[in-house]
């Protein structure tokens, strides 16, 4: 039986690449041989010989019985579920799985208004119909919290035949839903509760971080490794407890979301990230609240307020999310985050009225000194920040697999407006859709992305990025 101090698919990786061999198998670098100087330059060495396909002593990613076998039976240890798979396509893949192996065509899904814009691919792909629920708004802050559990309770009764439910949490901002009382409610429907927890692979690790969604009874959770935990961008977790889910079908449905080529590089980062967590977990999220504690501490005497949702006892916080409201100071978080990043202090989610930094095991005591100095230079603006309207819940006309595959015809912006998206339409980040295919466009969702793009925001899913026509069914 392995250890958490062990670490069998980064050991047999590191046994592989020290092997010399005849290479003629994937990939065509041949263990960095092929490469040009350039490459070489930019990427170094040792990277090379890491990126190794399935050879008999890496085992298979979509049929482990190995070291990825073992790995991913540590991951389940240390976060808690009954088994993990590791994902080398982002959270994306899990929350797209995590339906397809719940929900087919026509079934209903309960499905928060803030989710992420994989929960929409995810119904384009099962053809499942979702129900919205609207999370609850803080409206000074013009944020979206967590779910209300009494809401949940009412939505479930009027659709019984929900197969499942998607919730959020933590939000981008770092707001927790109360996962308990939500499994409990949903359970009482024998469906399954599939947690988005894409920014809370850390929660779990330290007591003063919201409890983690697997130790709250969710039955599916997902986790982005490489949002906050050490792991390379793009690998993620997938985790599952209970029988509501049948994961023979969600085995499938990762065949189907994943390259059938999945990088070495992405799943030994995953057993390291784990291996680190499970390891020194405790002391790297001390460390990491201790620094966020300062930078939160450190910015009382500013005019710029930070986000504490603790007041009204419903939803936990992680606090190791820092967002500010820099239209405190009359000015917008696009032009905010454009200032500071000039300045070599760059945000993880910038928007119309806050940016919110992501503090993560990573962050060093200067980095917290360079983002509080560079929030507390932020120059003041006297122009009013426009307010921005609150999503409204979709009204939509079909599902979005229908609409996906719907005949569709580009017309101008302001001529779409009352006609139903074919594209799903985000600001990027947080990628929370504006627009889903389906939808029916109206003048304040329209006014929002034109005032966001005029603010700085990315758009995207646009097939014209100017915004002059939207593609609608
Ligand atoms: C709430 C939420 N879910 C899912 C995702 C997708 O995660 P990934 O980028 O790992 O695919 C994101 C990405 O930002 C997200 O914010």
């Amino acid at each position: 039986m392995w250890s958490q101090a062990c670490a069998p698919l980064v050991e047999a990786l590191r046994d592989c690449a020290r092997c010399q061999r005849a290479a003629f198998y994937t990939p065509g670098h041949k263990g960095g041989q092929g490469i040009s100087l350039l490459h070489q330059t930019v990427f170094g060495d040792d990277i090379f010989a890491l990126d190794l396909p399935e050879l008999p002593e890496l085992d298979d990613l979509f049929a482990p019985e190995s070291v990825i076998l073992e790995a991913q039976q540590l991951a389940a240890e240390a976060f808690g579920a009954e088994r993990t798979w590791f994902l080398v396509n982002g959270s994306t893949c899990g929350v797209e799985a995590a339906l397809l192996a719940t929900c087919g065509p026509g079934d209903k899904v309960i499905v928060p208004r803030n989710a992420h814009q994989s929960v929409v691919s995810g119904l384009i792909l099962s053809g499942a119909m979702p129900v919205w629920i609207a999370p609850m708004h803080d409206p000074e802050w013009q944020l979206a919290l967590g779910l209300n559990v009494n809401m949940m309770a009412s939505t479930l009764s009027q659709n019984p035949d929900a197969k499942a439910v998607v919730v959020v949490s933590p939000t981008y901002e770092g707001v927790c839903s109360d996962i308990e009382a939500l499994a409990a409610v949903v359970h009482e429907y024998g469906i399954p509760l599939i947690v988005d927890a894409a920014h809370g692979p850390h929660f779990g690790f330290h007591s003063e971080l919201p409890p983690s969604a697997l130790s709250s009874g969710a039955d599916i959770v997902i986790h982005s490794a490489h949002k906050v935990l050490a792991a390379f961008t793009q690998a993620a977790l997938l985790h599952v407890q209970g029988e509501r889910c049948d994961r023979n079908r969600l085995n499938q449905a990762l065949r189907m979301t994943q390259s059938s080529s999945p990088s070495y590089l992405l799943l030994g980062s995953l057993d390291a990230a784990r291996h680190q967590m499970a390891t020194q977990g405790l002391a790297l999220m001390e460390q990491t609240l201790s620094l966020a504690n300062s930078a939160r501490y450190r910015l009382q005497d500013s005019p710029l307020p930070v986000l504490d949702v603790s007041a009204g006892g419903i939803f936990q916080q992680d606090l190791t999310r820092l967002t500010v409201d820099v239209s405190a100071i009359g000015t917008t978080g696009f032009a905010a985050d454009a200032w500071l990043h000039e300045r070599g202090v760059t945000a993880e989610l910038p928007t119309l009225h806050q940016l919110t930094f992501i503090i993560s095991l990573g962050n060093s005591e200067q980095d917290i000194d360079q983002l509080i100095y560079g929030l507390k230079q932020l120059p003041t603006r006297t122009a009013a920040v426009k307010s921005q309207s609150y999503f409204s819940m979709p009204v939509v006309g079909m599902s979005p697999r229908e609409a996906f595959f719907a005949h569709t015809s580009d017309c101008a912006a302001d001529e779409a407006v009352g006609r139903f998206s074919a594209d799903t339409v985000c600001i990027y980040p947080p990628g929370i859709p504006n627009l889903m295919p389906g939808e029916l466009i109206t003048a304040d969702i329209l006014n929002n992305l034109k005032m966001a793009q005029r603010a700085g925001a990315h758009l995207s899913g646009l097939m014209d990025p100017t915004l002059q026509t939207l593609r609608v069914l």
